[in-house]
């Protein structure tokens, strides 16, 4: 695997940037009160000191953090990454992150996800145990199918209907846990409020065949009964993929 080394330019952030990252994380966090799965909160207060609403993070303080309670770090990538250099470095328990913000004009649409997506979207989650696990999990697995496009194809839907866009149900409707809801001020709403779109109970076989649309809002969304019955999906995930082979 190629060694991946970027750095943060923490100087190079203007003002604006500043002021961006602040209104994003304000709105987001005020937002997301009563529309996210119950352990967002304990693991957004874990991850407090380096990711708030104050400053855009700094990731030399936010990966020792990371590193020293879930024992995960954050590596830094220039963008989307090759599929297997992604799975080996969620095996080694590193999550790749961009470090670029996006800009006042652009706040809530992008081609690409940026470190508002990657640092509040998906960070906060890492700082619980048993999500790092299955994270690390995840990235063992597609290590072993790595080579064959099938089981890929499988894993990255699989990885799009739970991490990326992943809901629960509960009393009061949806509790959203994928990080390309948690970050987008937009799609948090629409799945809040069950505008345009439908939610299907979370049936394996059907997330593992079903193809998804990138740059757009979702239109399905598979609930899991609660945020606990994630972590015991991998099993049967891994028997199905290893029969592909
Ligand atoms: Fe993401």
């Amino acid at each position: 695997m190629r060694k991946i080394m970027m750095q943060q330019n923490y100087e190079a952030y203007q003002a604006e940037d500043q002021a961006v990252w602040q209104l994003l994380f304000k709105r987001q966090w005020e937002n997301l009160e009563d529309k996210a799965v119950p352990e967002l909160w304990p693991a957004l207060k874990a991850a407090q000191s380096a990711l708030n609403g104050q400053a855009i993070p700094n990731f030399k303080e936010l990966s020792p953090l990371l590193q020293k309670e879930q024992n995960f770090s954050i590596e830094l990538v220039p963008g989307l990454i090759p599929v297997e250099e992604f799975f080996a470095l969620l095996a080694q328990r590193r999550f790749p992150s961009s470090c670029w913000l996006r800009k006042m004009e652009e706040l809530d649409y992008l081609e690409e996800p940026d470190m508002f997506h990657d640092t509040f979207g998906h960070i906060p989650l890492l700082f619980n145990a048993q999500y790092a696990d299955f994270m690390q999990e995840f990235g063992r697995i597609g290590l072993q199918v790595a080579h064959l496009p099938d089981a890929v194809a499988a894993l990255e839907r699989l990885y799009w209907f739970t991490i990326e866009f992943g809901v629960c149900k509960n009393a009061q409707g949806q509790a959203i846990y994928g990080a390309g809801i948690l970050s987008s001020f937009g799609e948090s709403i629409q799945v809040h409020k069950g505008q345009n779109c439908e939610f299907r109970p979370f049936l394996l076989e059907s997330v593992l065949k079903h193809h998804f649309h990138k740059h757009e809002m979702q239109s399905v969304y598979y609930y899991l009964d609660n945020f606990q019955s994630l972590f015991g999906l991998l099993k049967s995930v891994e028997q199905r993929l290893l029969a592909l082979a």
